[in-house]
């Protein structure tokens, strides 16, 4: 069986700050992938386009017998070091991953188009592998690394696994593990970045799209979308390079309104998805928004993205969380159990509307953190007052997103606070159930809960665009239901009544969410504050809806 070989890691191209460690997942002798604590945002995104680049997927007829074809086809143009198979609906798909980037520009150069069906002759790294009666014959004695579908990542032995364990702390361990994207879920979204960048960079040699949100923040599940956000210039925020040659381009002038000139340029990005690139489908333009996006579905990945352009701020907010994961180990699976909690209990939704989102919830998290005695996390002004020049200045669209992007400042001071995960858990829920919402804001910047800059009932300030309400979506029944919901999950926690071994911590908190549903009126439940039962899946309104997508975008 081709498949069940151990994945082995290439040596080769390795970022050169980075020491790449490798880890097996406990469910599956899967070997995953983990960076160094100590990379900085950007060398991770150079290292994870780089291995896209490098990265061809292939649709087959039947993966056990076409792998050795396919992988024999590759070696041709270079080593071939990754292999994987994933099934999305009924495809059948292997993503090769080569040693070089140049190994892949050749085997693309190689491909040529279905002459029998009219299509549009595009390039992209998604190809298909054509019926051929050497298929059979093709040697089989090439080594196979292991391959996953993400799929099966869903884990079907969570419930055990977590009733298992020794501890809450260690149940919110296993809940992130096992819940985390899975590796091919990672290259799969990597090389739908890297796909667009090549189809737009045709009309912007320099154009780069840059991934943002959950995905690559590490707080990204299975099945999480793709925000990415296009630089056309490809500075990404930075100061430009000093140019050498006296030579400029001649210059076309823009519209002399950014806004239109943005959604002028998302028209003409969501047409060339939608007529020319690849697996995007269900192309859908959304100009009004404060920052205009194009959505679409791609169909041999699967995920839903989400592209705009305009604002790099979401990208630098996604940094932030990101060099917070890297600072404190406990954040991860703390913003993990939050947002699962979130979703038992009905707090946060896949559709827009007036419920609270799981990045109010997180910037909420680190909030908390950094109110921890001693503090966990630090506040975003101790970053930016520690930002070096140069290195760490970042500006976009007029704001400012300049903090320290080295984490290694501050992962010696959080280890003095020796907090379990448990307790950070029961102590957040304390913290939702106690705070002044009424009057007082959620703010990372300071850390502290200031006066509410707006009369909305949840005020949590977005960091980088400091008038922005993050939580200005969230109507007071929401807000009401988080309260409540949180004081619930506090008592089915401490008091762990009628909690057998399969029924206890986390556990209890999604059954108890069940049984209330199926029952409102369960008597274990008669205990805690209880909100209307009628109130909690009322229908969102459209203008709800409306301001939450324009919320979303900002
Ligand atoms: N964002 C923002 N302001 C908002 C909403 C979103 O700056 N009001 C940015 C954040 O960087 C956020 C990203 O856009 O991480 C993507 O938003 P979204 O997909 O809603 O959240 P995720 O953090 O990606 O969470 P999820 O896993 O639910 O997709
Ligand atoms: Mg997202």
């Amino acid at each position: 069986d081709v498949f069940r070989h151990v994945r082995t890691f290439s040596t080769a191209d390795k970022p050169t700050v980075v020491e790449e460690s490798t880890k097996t997942h406990p469910s599956t002798n899967v070997c995953t992938f983990s960076l160094d604590k100590r990379q900085c945002f950007d060398d991770m995104v150079e290292f994870r386009k780089k291995q896209a680049r490098s990265s061809v997927v292939v649709q087959v007829g039947n993966p056990l017998k076409s792998a050795a074809l396919v992988n024999q086809v590759c070696s041709r143009h270079g080593n071939v070091s990754n292999l994987f198979h994933y099934t999305h609906k009924d495809k059948e798909l292997l993503l090769l991953e080569f040693d070089s980037e140049l190994s892949a520009v050749n085997l693309l150069a190689s491909c040529s188009h279905n002459n029998n069906v009219k299509v549009i002759p595009a390039a992209s790294p998604f190809l298909w592998l054509k019926a051929m009666p050497s298929e059979s014959s093709a040697s089989m004695s090439a080594r196979f690394p292991l391959i996953m579908n993400e799929d099966n990542l869903a884990n079907d032995n969570l419930e055990e696994l977590l009733s298992n364990a020794k501890s809450i702390s260690e149940q919110m361990i296993i809940l992130e593990d096992q819940t985390r994207l899975s590796e091919i879920g990672h290259r799969l979204r990597w090389i739908t970045c890297v796909q667009i960048e090549r189809m737009l960079s045709g009309l912007f040699p320099s154009l780069q799209v840059l991934p943002f949100g959950s995905f690559v923040n590490g707080c990204g599940r299975n099945g999480c979308d793709l925000d990415m956000a296009v630089s056309l210039d490809g500075h990404c925020g930075m100061e430009p390079l000093e140019v050498k040659s006296p030579l400029i381009f001649q210059a076309k002038a823009a519209i002399n309104n950014p806004r239109l000139q943005t959604q002028r340029h998302i028209e003409v990005f969501a047409d060339i998805l939608q007529n020319f690139t690849t697996g995007c489908t269900q192309v859908q333009r959304i100009l009004q928004a404060r920052v205009p996006i194009v959505k679409f579905y791609h169909e041999f990945t699967g995920v839903d993205c989400d592209l705009s352009m305009g604002s790099l701020t979401g990208v630098f907010m996604s940094e932030l969380l990101y060099l917070y994961d890297k600072i404190d180990w406990r954040f991860r699976p703390l913003v993990t159990a939050v947002r699962h909690w979130g979703a038992w209990a009905r707090l946060t939704d896949m559709v827009p509307g007036p419920r609270i989102t799981n990045f109010t919830l997180t910037l909420m998290v680190v909030f908390f953190l950094q109110r921890r005695s001693p503090a966990i996390l630090p506040t975003l002004s101790e970053m930016i007052k520690l930002a070096r020049p140069q290195v760490d200045t970042r500006q976009t669209n007029d704001v400012d997103c300049t903090f320290l992007r080295d984490p290694a400042m501050f992962q010696e001071r959080g280890k003095l606070n020796q907090e379990s995960l448990e307790d950070l858990f029961v102590e957040f829920l304390r913290f939702i159930e106690s705070f002044d919402f009424n009057e007082r804001s959620v703010s990372i910047i300071t850390g502290t809960a200031l006066r509410k800059f707006d009369s909305k009932p949840l005020y949590v300030q977005n960091p980088l665009e400091r008038e922005l309400n993050v939580g200005r979506n969230v109507n007071l029944k929401e807000l009401t239901r988080v309260v409540m919901e949180a004081r619930n999950a506090l008592y089915i926690l401490e008091t762990q009544e009628d909690q057998g071994p399969a029924n206890w911590g986390l556990l209890a908190l999604p059954r108890a969410e069940r049984v209330r549903r199926l029952n409102p009126k369960s008597s274990h439940h008669n205990h805690v504050p209880q909100i209307d039962m009628k109130d909690l899946f009322s229908t969102d309104t459209d203008d709800e809806i409306d301001d939450f997508i324009e919320a979303k975008v900002s």
